[in-house]
């Protein structure tokens, strides 16, 4: 389905060339001030135009459709809207014969029987993001209001290849420091599981590792995986365990690793398989896209943070 969490629910909606995207969000708090302007910084973190990301611009102003009144949340639903006006569909429609290798074309057209929007890969496009940003920019303020001491940081940590025509990804780091210890639940909602719940939903994400990750766990010894608690605050020499045991937090530093996809729409001429002519055949891919969309991905991932964060702290 499109909803996340409990107590801070997230439900995303749009498509990329339909009339815009957004985000319903149910569970904030009256009282809580929120204007345009304080989306705008980790919206135009998000945005095109940095490094090999699409020439497809959008103006990304939010529209605060409900929830809010004379500047302060009401404690309803609120609404965020984000109006598509840049968009040219024309490229679009061969993907329903020939589906990109890579993209969800074709497990979509068998799912949805052939109705699903194709047009700039519809419901299934990184356009949607742009609602779980604007919910992350709520849900660092619930958690300033709660906590005042937790940081979130996230950046591109390494990239592939970059080749005429084609694609690359790589990986994203984020970093959560000043989570006191003792949050999150030991089985389902481990700290662990909802992180990755959420960032898995993230189009594109291929993994996450925590701590020292699949490396770690192949060439450590338990002794040298053990993260020896040296004071009575639970710091620890080492952190492997990246702050999280038992799927509780421990107070020490949360870190992980995401795995970026290099993007399926490319340049440089594949086959596939044409569902009219039931032949593999050349495909050329038209139309604009990010030629790494990684560099848009941090602010994502900050925002995925700061939702599961106020999930678990309200
Ligand atoms: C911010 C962002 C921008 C993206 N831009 C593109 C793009 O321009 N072209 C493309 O093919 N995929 C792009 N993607 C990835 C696709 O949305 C994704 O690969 C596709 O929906 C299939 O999902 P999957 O890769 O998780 O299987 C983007 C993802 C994000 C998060």
């Amino acid at each position: 389905m499109n909803i996340f969490g409990n107590k801070f629910r997230i439900a995303i909606y749009g498509e990329s060339h339909g009339s815009g995207v957004g985000i319903v969000i149910d569970g904030v708090p009256a009282g809580i001030n929120l204007d345009v302007k304080e989306f705008m910084e980790d919206i135009s973190r998000r945005k095109a135009g940095k490094q090999d990301t699409t020439s497809r611009i959008e103006e990304d102003i939010p529209k605060l459709l409900s929830g809010i009144y004379n500047g302060f949340t009401t404690g309803a639903p609120i609404n965020i809207f984000f109006e598509n006006k840049n968009i040219n569909s024309k490229d679009y429609t061969q993907f329903k014969s020939h589906p990109r290798p890579g993209h969800s074309d074709y497990a979509a057209n068998i799912k949805y029987d052939g109705y699903n929007d194709i047009r700039g890969g519809g419901h299934f496009s990184g356009r949607l993001t742009l609602g779980i940003v604007a919910a992350g920019v709520i849900a660092k303020k619930i958690i300033l209001r709660k906590m005042m001491k937790i940081e979130i940081n996230s950046k591109v940590i390494q990239v592939g290849e970059s080749n005429e025509a084609d694609s690359y990804g790589g990986v994203v780091e984020a970093k959560i420091k000043g989570l006191p210890a003792g949050i999150g639940e030991p089985f389902f909602d481990s700290i662990e599981s909802q992180f990755a719940h959420i960032i898995f939903a993230i189009p594109g994400i291929k993994g996450i590792e925590f701590g020292a990750g699949f490396e770690g766990c192949i060439n450590l010894n338990g002794s040298e995986f053990n993260d020896l608690i040296l004071d009575k605050n639970g710091r620890t020499l080492t952190n492997n365990n990246a702050g999280i045991n038992g799927g509780i937090s421990n107070g020490n530093e949360i870190y992980f690793r995401v795995a970026v996809k290099p993007t399926a729409s490319i340049e440089k001429i594949q086959k596939t398989y044409n569902f009219e002519t039931n032949k593999m055949e050349s495909l050329e891919i038209k139309g604009r896209h990010d030629k790494a969309f990684i560099w848009r991905v941090p602010v994502i991932i900050e925002a995925a943070i700061a939702i599961v964060l106020a999930n678990f702290i309200m």
